[in-house]
């Protein structure tokens, strides 16, 4: 018998590659793969790139640089470029870094065998096609082996939404959902495999039509399987809230109360101009509305400062919104102009304006965000118990609010889920005493 090949997977950026990486690992299983934590031993190495903000290529370009010495030692070793800067500018990276075999793109990668038997005949390999056929439908199954408590599932990518400042719609393509009957296939083999806790994925995963009923449709069906306990789903647009969605938040006790939802500027200007189809005012309602069925609900967002045309006045309309809503969690961005997209073209704000405000920005989040920590000492959660501490007899997990919440116990162990109180805050996470 030959020796299983080593594959090392870097990923980058969002949830959703983390998700693409477990599946080409996976599916490469099938070659004879087996993964590896350290590219020193590896017979594959694949970079699974981002390109949602600037120098994602360059980023690519200096990884490759340091996987040079890789290379020169083990000649057989492949190296290959997945994901967004894939997709935008693979067949560049092919041209410019010869060490570079083989280029797939996130549409395309259930082809892998294929692109993988080709390199290994000593052959370049480059796909990047928006194919018919259903990626996942061809990928091969994911092997019966026991998993964490936690895990993804991708439901719908892409998007038609078309925000100014944003590459998605061009890298992922247009808004795909899988059937809901195949992704509650996924689900029961996930839940049969260990896993309590799934969050659907997709980039504008509220968008999701693979169900009659939307994604609160999925998600009610979701909630009928025995030993799955908790769901959630990330990332949202505002519009695409429809008032089951928002229903469900109340009423569907395995949904968690949590919700990642942007609004990425408080200035109707600027969302205008970033094409959001939305005011603050209608995301401030929206918000309330939701907090009307859930009012414990943490709140996440996405923010960009510096977009072109913002002014003073615009970015202390962001301040006020963020004053007024209050969130628990949050990412901000200095705006990066993104070759091809709308936005790109017009005049940028000064850089340093721009980075001063993101820092004032910062500043205001950071604040409310330890604030909803805090909050939290002396309450009651529920955590999902997913692995031992730093400390001797430690064990972490998530609460319901996806706050870390670290107890010494023998009580639990991974996959448990328990009553804890909360007794103290420290830095990044909470100590907690299972009840
Ligand atoms: N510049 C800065 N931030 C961006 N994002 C998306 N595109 C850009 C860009 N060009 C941010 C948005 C989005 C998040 C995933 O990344 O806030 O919600
Ligand atoms: Fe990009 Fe999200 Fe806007 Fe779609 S909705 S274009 S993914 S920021």
């Amino acid at each position: 018998m030959t020796a299983p090949k080593k594959l090392f997977i870097k990923t980058y950026g969002c949830q959703m590659n983390v998700y693409d990486s477990e599946r080409m690992a996976e599916s490469l299983g099938g070659q004879g793969y087996v993964a590896t934590d350290t590219p020193d031993d590896a017979d594959m190495i694949l970079l699974n790139t981002c390109h949602i903000r600037e120098k994602a290529a360059e980023k690519i370009y200096s990884e490759l640089g340091r996987m040079r010495p890789f290379k020169e030692a083990n000649p057989d070793l492949k190296i290959g470029v997945a994901g967004c800067v894939a997709q935008a500018e693979g067949a560049e990276i092919m041209a410019r870094q010869p060490m570079v075999d083989l280029v797939v793109g996130p549409q395309s990668y259930h082809r892998l065998p294929e692109l993988e038997a080709k390199v290994r005949d000593g052959q370049k390999a480059l796909d990047t096609d928006f194919p018919e056929e259903d990626k996942f439908e061809h990928l091969v199954a994911r092997p019966k082996a026991k998993r964490g408590p936690t895990a993804f599932l991708t439901v719908q990518e892409g998007c038609d939404k078309f925000c100014a400042f944003c590459v998605v719609p061009y890298t992922r393509g247009a808004e795909v959902s899988r059937p809901a009957e195949r992704v509650m296939g996924e689900a029961l083999d996930l839940v049969e495999r260990g896993v309590r806790e799934i969050t659907l994925l997709g980039q504008n995963v509220n968008a999701y039509h693979g169900h009659a009923r939307g994604l609160s449709g999925l998600i009610r069906d979701l909630a009928k399987v025995d030993g799955l306990e908790r769901i959630r789903f990330t990332t949202s647009h505002p519009n695409d809230m429809d008032d089951d969605l928002i229903a469900a938040h109340g009423d569907c006790d395995k949904l968690m109360p949590y919700l990642h939802l942007p609004v990425q500027s408080g200035s109707d200007k600027i969302l205008k101009a970033m094409n959001r189809k939305h005011t603050a005012e209608s995301y401030v309602r929206l918000i309330e509305r939701i907090r009307g069925v859930r009012p414990d609900l943490l709140l996440s967002g996405d923010f960009i400062v510096g977009f072109p045309g913002e002014t003073e006045a615009d970015f202390q309309a962001t301040l006020d919104l963020v004053e007024a809503v209050g969130y628990g969690q949050a990412y901000s961005f200095k705006y990066s102009p993104r070759p091809g997209t709308p936005a790109a073209e017009r005049a940028e704000v000064d850089a340093g304006e721009a980075d001063e405000r993101l820092q004032r920005l910062q500043a205001l989040l950071t604040r409310q965000q330890k604030a909803a920590q805090d909050e939290m000492v002396g309450r009651e959660v529920t955590v999902l118990f997913e692995k031992p501490g730093r400390l001797r007899g430690q064990m972490v997990g998530k609460s319901e609010y996806l706050h870390a919440v670290h107890v010494t116990s023998d009580k639990v162990g991974r996959g448990d889920l328990a009553r804890v109180r909360i007794v103290e805050s420290v830095r990044n996470s909470l100590a907690g005493e299972v009840i």
